[in-house]
């Protein structure tokens, strides 16, 4: 299989960024993290502690929602976690902010994810966060491992039956909570934040609006040209330093020529001081790539971690070649480490294993890059052999059109303008997947809110002391939107309900 493209996708897709060390204990690192340099450790062995005022539930969910044939009424037991430390009540219909979970277990976004609870204050809204199915507590019949080889299971892991579970579950909360006027707003980021806009266009009767946080929703299909996320990588990196670029850049051909020589491989294992011999220049240049790319997407304040690492790069002494400068950068980025794992970031772990099955069926993003197009090498997007693999892995094909034939996609503005409303597209102009979002308005209600600077899911990462004004004011005009739609909700209310 190729290695490459899976782990790619489900590496780098989460708003909070997650490394594993074995294939059930998932750590969750949280992206502000990212970039502290000589940073301890034993720090990514601490699970993050969950506070006492969220509750957890589980709900009877139902397998398929689709289909009326005898499995289909299968239930597996979905985890919910719920604030109602700062709801107003549903005697005052306060609003619902429900987080929609995405690829990974929801530990690490009952923290990670703070825009819910800094806001809830404001809104007096209750807070509520939802697995997503096959990830975490929420896997019908086992462990994900074994229900991932079960063909007659892991057909119903896909976006319309998590969007359908959202749904469902929402509902019931409400009518739990004799809340059937508070008005719901969701919540997502990355592939969370596709279901969030997706989930407002399929249920607006259950969803009031949406934010969309770095939901690349047109990554499909050919709508963003397919070197979209390397080009910001590289824009990012030339922002922070053009000759930290050069570099990189020509750091892959001396790679290859060092291999290629007798012992060449061993020179570069200690020159990288990577924890295992080195097998394949690949398995560097993966490692690399992979680093750089992280470092783009969660290039966060105050740390900036693009500069960090280019500022290793140009910071190393004088006259160092090509390839001491980039293990400069690593170390800069990293710390300095008796040995560095290249592959760190290829251990299996739920986000691994399960959107490699949704990326070979569903969820098709065509990311890749040409030659000269980027610092990095070319390597572009081959759907047949993408296919080949998935194929190989799962026994099925990708279907690469039917994000766009279920949700849409093409000509967005002028499908939506008309037809959607309330939903909010949030990007950080220098997160790789911005390239695939939605950078415009589409109408009053559906708006565009980018920063110049900012990263992956920042808006909807927790507040924090020393965030820059243009964060601080991307959050506010966020929440103001959404109290825009509560009041136009309670407006409507008193004539409709009379
Ligand atoms: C909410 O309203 C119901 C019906 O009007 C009433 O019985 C109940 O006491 C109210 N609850 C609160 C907390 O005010
Ligand atoms: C697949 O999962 C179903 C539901 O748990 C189970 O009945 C069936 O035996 C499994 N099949 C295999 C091949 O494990
Ligand atoms: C829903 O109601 C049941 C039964 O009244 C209760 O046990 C459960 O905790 C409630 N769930 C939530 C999330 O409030
Ligand atoms: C080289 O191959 C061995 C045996 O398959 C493996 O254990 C080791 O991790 C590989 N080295 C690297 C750097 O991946
Ligand atoms: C890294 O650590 C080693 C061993 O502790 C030390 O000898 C070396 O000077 C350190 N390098 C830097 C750049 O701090
Ligand atoms: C790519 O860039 C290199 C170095 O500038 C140049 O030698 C080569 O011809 C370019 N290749 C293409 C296909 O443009
Ligand atoms: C973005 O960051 C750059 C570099 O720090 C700075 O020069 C620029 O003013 C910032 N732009 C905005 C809109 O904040």
């Amino acid at each position: 299989m190729n290695s490459t493209i899976f782990s790619l996708f489900s590496l780098f897709f989460l708003c909070t960024h997650i490394v594993s060390s074995s294939p059930n204990k998932i750590i969750p690192r949280l992206s502000p993290l990212l970039g502290t340099i000589l940073r301890d450790e034993a720090q990514d062995t601490i699970p993050a502690s969950i506070p006492a005022e969220l509750k957890t539930y589980f709900y009877t969910q139902t397998l398929d929602h689709f289909n009326y044939n005898p499995e289909s009424y299968a239930t597996f037991q979905q985890r919910y976690v719920v604030n109602s430390k700062y709801w107003g009540g549903a005697n005052t219909s306060a609003p619902i902010l429900a987080y929609l979970g995405a690829e990974a277990p929801l530990d690490g976004d009952l923290t990670g994810v703070g825009f819910l609870t800094d806001n809830a204050p404001r809104l007096n809204a209750l807070v509520v966060y939802i697995e997503h199915r096959f990830y975490g507590q929420s896997v019908p019949f086992g462990k994900l491992e074994d229900v991932l080889k079960n063909d007659s299971v892991r057909g119903y892991f896909n976006s319309a039956q998590a969007i359908a579970d959202y749904a469902e579950l929402l509902l019931y909360l409400k009518r739990n909570l004799s809340a059937q006027h508070s008005p719901i707003i969701v919540i997502g980021g990355s592939y969370g934040g596709m279901l969030a806009a997706w989930f407002r266009l399929k249920y607006p009767h259950i969803a009031l609006g949406a934010l969309s946080s770095s939901g690349p929703i047109l990554y499909f299909d050919g709508i963003t040209p397919q070197n979209g996320y390397y080009s910001i990588v590289t824009k990012d990196f030339k922002e922070a330093s053009e000759s930290c670029v050069e570099t990189i850049r020509e750091s892959w051909s001396q790679i290859d020529e060092l291999v290629s020589k007798t012992s060449g491989l061993s020179i570069l294992s200690q020159k990288f001081k990577t924890c295992k011999e080195l097998n394949k220049s690949s398995e560097l240049k993966n490692y690399l790539e992979y680093i750089y790319d992280v470092v783009a997407q969660y290039n966060h304040p105050p740390t900036y971690p693009v500069n960090v690492l280019c500022g290793g790069i140009d910071g190393a002494p004088k006259g160092s070649d090509v390839l001491s400068r980039v293990f400069a950068g690593v170390v800069a980025y990293k710390g300095n480490k008796t040995c560095y794992d290249t592959n760190e970031y290829n251990y299996p772990s739920s986000t691994n294993l399960g959107f490699s099955w949704q990326t070979c069926t569903e969820i098709v993003l065509p990311i890749g890059r040409g030659i000269n197009e980027t610092m990095f090498p070319p390597a572009p997007f081959d759907l047949n052999s993408f296919t080949e693999d998935c194929r190989r892995a799962y026994g099925v094909s990708p279907r690469p059109h039917w994000v766009t034939t279920y949700y849409g996609g093409h000509d967005i503005k002028m499908v939506l303008h008309r037809f959607a409303s309330n939903i909010i597209f949030s990007n950080g102009l220098k997160d790789p997947y911005s390239s695939g979002g939605v950078l415009e308005d589409i109408s009053d209600s559906v708006l565009a809110v980018s920063t110049v600077n900012g990263s992956h899911c920042l808006d909807i990462l927790p507040a924090k002391q020393s965030d820059p004004q243009w964060l601080i004011m991307q959050r506010k005009r966020e929440v103001e939107i959404m109290e825009g739609w509560i009041n136009n909700y309670n407006a409507d209310l008193l004539v409709f309900k009379q």
